[in-house]
């Protein structure tokens, strides 16, 4: 299959798209299989790259990966974990930041773990140091090899008392995977409560792990000796329903998001009606289209939830190219995510990025260099150009930006949106956008 498409922009897309499970809870819910003494099944399971990445890494360490009953079910069962070769899990684990999170469940099983050097979306630093301070004070010993990190436990992990120094989603989740099965008591403080965390807990309730989770992000788990398999249906994808959303306001279209809910997406749904876009929510989705004109205008901060998420800043900010207004936009979650818009500024966009915090409180980015504010002055025409995906979200968002200039663009290194966008092709074949690969 061909890596770039040929998108000729100017129409509006309209029409339905459904979104099925959610990308950052499917990955750590396949994860959280590893934890059972029994088979799991998971259910809403999106055709994605990322899924079978996860896929392969389960697999080399034992897990048989099946399909289930249902056609978007996929079965894990678990019974013959086993350590894996090195350079297999480097081989697999392609640029993906998952290698991580199995470290507690495997330090569990197998008394050690293995993670090569990780990847991710190239929209930061992207360290791993909450991550292994967490695994230390659960009792881990971590070593430096040439080839990656090497990760042992002597006895069996042991519950703690923990403070995240900034409420990190993955780090949350290497709490939950590590604790449900240490000995005693653990206690998360500045933790990540993204409704993908909230449901990740709900797969471990189902398995028999005891967590609460209290007032002002505090996360309680009581550590158990065993976990059974569970069945679960994952949660939609917000970060899709999103990008469609953004692609509807762009294009002056209408899109239909089949499986979209209101609940996980309030903060973005206020943000999308200052700006001018309009939406209806009935019992199985949410239709998103464009609302009166006028000088509609947002200052908005990307922040943890219940803020407004750093994956829909991306698209959103395409969006506020093609609607009237003067926004600001404070990156506060990842340093470099606004690194995309040079390529709109090329297409004739008007966005300007600041070093410092526009618009609201002082974040950890301020005084340090970070282009990491972004002034939007719209609407401004777009003229096709050649651009190349820099990253998942961005990728998707430069499509967007295709579709709604004037004029034919090329969009090189579209594979990488597979990672997180299911059948996209398709569903822009749905909406009635015209391109063609290659
Ligand atoms: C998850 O990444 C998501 N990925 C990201 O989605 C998402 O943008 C992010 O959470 C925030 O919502 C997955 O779920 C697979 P973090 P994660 O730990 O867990 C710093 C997408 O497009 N930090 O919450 O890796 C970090 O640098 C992806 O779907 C450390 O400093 O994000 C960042 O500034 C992109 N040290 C902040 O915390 C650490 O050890 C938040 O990161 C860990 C994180």
């Amino acid at each position: 299959m061909t890596d770039v498409l040929t998108v000729h922009g100017g129409t509006p897309l309209k029409g339905d798209i459904v979104v099925r499970g959610a990308k950052n809870l499917v990955s750590k819910a396949m994860v959280a299989t590893l934890l059972g003494e029994s088979a799991s099944r998971l259910r809403a399971v999106p055709e994605i790259a990322d899924v079978r990445i996860v896929s392969s890494l389960l697999e080399l360490h034992g897990v048989q990966v099946g399909a289930g009953d249902e056609h978007d079910e996929l079965t894990f069962d678990p019974t013959n974990v086993e350590k894996a070769h090195v350079a297999d899990i480097d081989a697999h684990a392609g640029s993906s930041r998952i290698p991580i999170l199995l470290c507690g469940p495997l330090l569990h099983r197998l008394g050690e773990a293995f993670i090569p050097d990780l990847g991710g979306c190239r929209i930061g630093d992207r360290p791993i140091d909450y991550h292994l301070e967490v695994l230390r004070q659960f009792g881990a010993t971590v070593e430096k090899r040439p080839e990656g990190l090497r990760l042992t436990a002597a006895q069996r992990l042991h519950g703690t008392k923990l403070t995240l120094p900034y409420p990190s989603v993955g780090s949350t989740e290497q709490v939950l995977l590590t604790a449900v099965r240490a000995k005693g008591l653990t206690e998360l403080r500045n933790a990540a409560i993204e409704p993908e965390i909230l449901d990740l807990i709900a797969v471990l309730q189902k398995m028999g792990a005891i967590i609460s989770v209290d007032i002002d992000r505090v996360i309680r788990i009581e550590g158990v000796d065993t976990l059974q398999g569970f069945t679960h249906r994952a949660m939609p994808d917000r970060i899709e329903a999103a990008s469609w959303a953004c692609a509807a306001l762009a294009t002056h279209g209408e899109i239909y998001v089949q499986g979209a809910r209101q609940p996980d997406m309030m903060t973005f749904l206020n943000v999308f009606r200052k700006i001018g876009g309009a939406f209806e929510v009935d019992d199985d989705g949410i239709r998103f289209s464009r609302g009166g004109e006028g000088q509609r205008s947002v200052v908005l901060e990307t922040d943890v939830h219940p803020g407004f998420m750093t994956d829909w800043q991306q698209p959103l900010v395409v969006a506020l190219t093609q609607t009237s207004g003067l926004s600001i936009v404070h990156e506060t979650v990842y340093e470099n995510r606004l690194g995309f818009t040079k390529a709109l500024v090329d297409m004739g966009a008007h966005i300007q990025l600041f070093r410092e915090c526009l618009g609201g409180l002082p974040c950890r980015f301020g005084q340090r260099n970070f282009l990491h504010s972004a002034v939007v002055s719209g609407p401004t025409t777009l003229r096709g150009a050649d651009i190349e995906v820099p990253d998942l979200r961005g990728g998707f968002s430069y499509l967007i930006a295709a579709l709604a200039a004037q004029g034919t663009s090329t969009v090189r290194g579209v594979d990488l949106i597979y990672r997180g966008y299911e059948k996209f092709l398709d569903k822009l074949d749905g909406v009635g956008a015209r391109y063609e690969r290659g």
